[in-house]
């Protein structure tokens, strides 16, 4: 037998590619592209909150668990064991890949040391955390606190794993019938007719999607690293973004994973050596959703409240485009960054794929940048909404802002602060840049780039220490420009 300890031949390795806001940063189309070169893509983090869009077959596919590999048909998908898979949405993904006629299953592998999540944990995040936090809704956090409380008063065990379900079926469906039905009763829930909560219906739906699924629970945690050995090449794709990072984002506007690169390893078991490179993924006016604080908000705390009201589901993609249809012109031009915010949403669609939540808009801010960028390690960096660098020409004063420090206590800082309230009194140092109206979407090579963009992009690198590799400009996949060495 051979060490166990001996590293891949040299052929195989592990990528990572990670968002490095707030979320919603395009990490997809990379994922898509780059998948072409690789023999597995890892989902590492989270579960149904995340969300991608594919295209397949000339179809458009909503996805959340499965990995954005999946329209390359010859190539194998992993969830990872620090991922917390809703079984019943899983499968309707699936049935969405196959009705555009791709085949998942016979490529899907599902650690079977992921965590279940249970409708008990989906009704607490409703009550609890949905409207506070603004989370997804999808009991994210109460799966993964599940996995570190274990038990409840009574020993009631609170964690099931995919490979509990597997090994010990019986026994794992009446653990969660047991957390739902005290769910249920705590809360006195009852269905839209005002009968109370048909238990019975969500544990029938989870049954059959077990037993679609249940031949892609995985049960062998070295899958990947023995792959590794052989020579396949795996790239690992985060969920979230360094800014909802549960351990160096904001408590508690936070998901409820880990999702850096260290967290890739962890989750996939795959042992670090295994590392070649991690790429970061930033939009180049990024947003947020649910509460938070953003340094670089558009409207600052403002924005943030009108984005939120009502849950989110009062300004929508619908709303704005009646109450401000004719007048983008006039926003972007505005004295206050508020409504700037609202022309840089309504004109770059920056709203919640499944909930049309409008998303908060703020300015590019390589500060924030520098914290993902070197606590994860990265030096390569992808970009989105390239094409939208020419809205910043229609502001009052034209120009492309950077933030590129921060102040806190009106004192430099060269750090992104910690806490909720310290985050939130700091105030971002903007460089500006030379701006252009210029449309690039359909630029292609990176020389056809006006200067004033390749000026920007250049300062970014110098600003993040990171190469850019490519740059999206426009929603269309082949919307890109790929940068060598010395185009920048
Ligand atoms: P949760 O992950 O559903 O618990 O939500 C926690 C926070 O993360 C909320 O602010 C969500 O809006 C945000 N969030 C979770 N997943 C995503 C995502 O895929 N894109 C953007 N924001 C997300």
């Amino acid at each position: 037998m051979s060490k166990l300890w001996t590293p891949s031949n040299g052929e195989g390795y592990a990528d990572v590619i990670m968002g490095l806001q707030h979320g919603d940063e395009g990490k997809g189309r990379f994922v898509d592209n780059l998948a072409a070169d690789y023999d597995w893509v890892a989902r590492y983090n989270g579960g149904a909150n995340a969300g991608h869009t594919v295209e397949a077959n000339g179809i458009t596919l909503a996805l959340h668990q499965i990995p954005s590999g999946v329209n390359h048909p010859g190539k194998k998908l992993y969830i990872g064991a620090q991922c917390v898979v809703n079984i019943v949405k899983l499968l309707q993904e699936i049935r969405q890949v196959e009705a555009a006629g791709l085949s998942v299953r016979d490529r899907l592998y599902i650690s079977s040391q992921a965590s279940v999540i249970q409708p008990s944990h989906i009704i607490e995040d409703e009550q609890q955390t949905k409207d506070s936090v603004g989370t997804t809704g999808n009991g994210i956090g109460q799966g993964y606190a599940a996995q570190g409380q274990r038990v409840a008063t009574g020993g009631r065990r609170l964690d099931v794993r995919m490979g509990e379900l597997l090994s010990d079926t019986e026994a794992a469906f009446s653990m969660i019938r047991i957390n739902l039905q005290m769910a249920a009763d705590q809360y006195e829930l009852k269905d839209e007719r005002g009968n109370k909560l048909d238990i019975n219906l969500l544990m029938n739906e989870m049954r059959i999607a077990f037993e679609a699924i249940k031949n892609n629970i995985d049960c062998d945690p070295m899958r990947l690293t023995n792959e590794i050995r052989r020579g396949a090449k795996v790239l690992m794709e985060g969920a979230q973004a360094w800014g909802l990072d549960n351990t160096f984002g904001v408590t508690p506007n936070v998901t409820g994973s880990n999702v850096g690169v260290a967290a890739a390893f962890l989750s996939t078991g795959v042992p670090v050596d295994f590392k070649r490179q991690a790429f970061g993924v930033a939009k180049l006016t990024p947003s947020r959703v649910g509460y938070g604080p953003f340094v670089t908000e558009l409207g600052g705390q403002r924005s943030e409240v009108y984005c939120m009201q009502e849950a989110g589901k009062l300004h929508t993609k619908k709303w704005e485009a009646e109450h401000y249809e004719g007048q983008q012109d006039e926003l972007f031009a505005s004295d206050d960054d508020f409504y700037v915010g609202v022309a840089t949403r309504m004109d770059g669609g920056e709203y919640g794929a499944s909930t049309a939540r409008p998303r908060r808009m703020g300015d590019f801010d390589a500060q924030f940048l520098r914290y993902g960028i070197g606590l994860n390690g990265l030096n390569k960096l992808f970009l989105t909404k390239g094409d939208k660098l020419s809205i910043f020409d229609k502001r009052k004063k034209p120009a492309i802002r950077m933030a590129t420090g921060y102040t806190l206590n009106a004192r430099e800082i060269d750090y992104v602060p910690t806490t909720d309230a310290d985050l939130r009194k700091t105030q971002p140092v903007y460089t500006e840049y030379e701006s252009t109206n210029t449309d690039i979407s359909d630029v292609r090579d990176a020389k056809d780039l006006p200067k004033q963009v390749t000026a920007y992009l250049r300062a970014i690198q110098e600003q993040t220490g990171c190469d850019i590799l490519e740059m999206g400009v426009g929603p269309e996949r082949e919307q890109k420009v790929s940068f060598k060495a010395d185009d920048l």
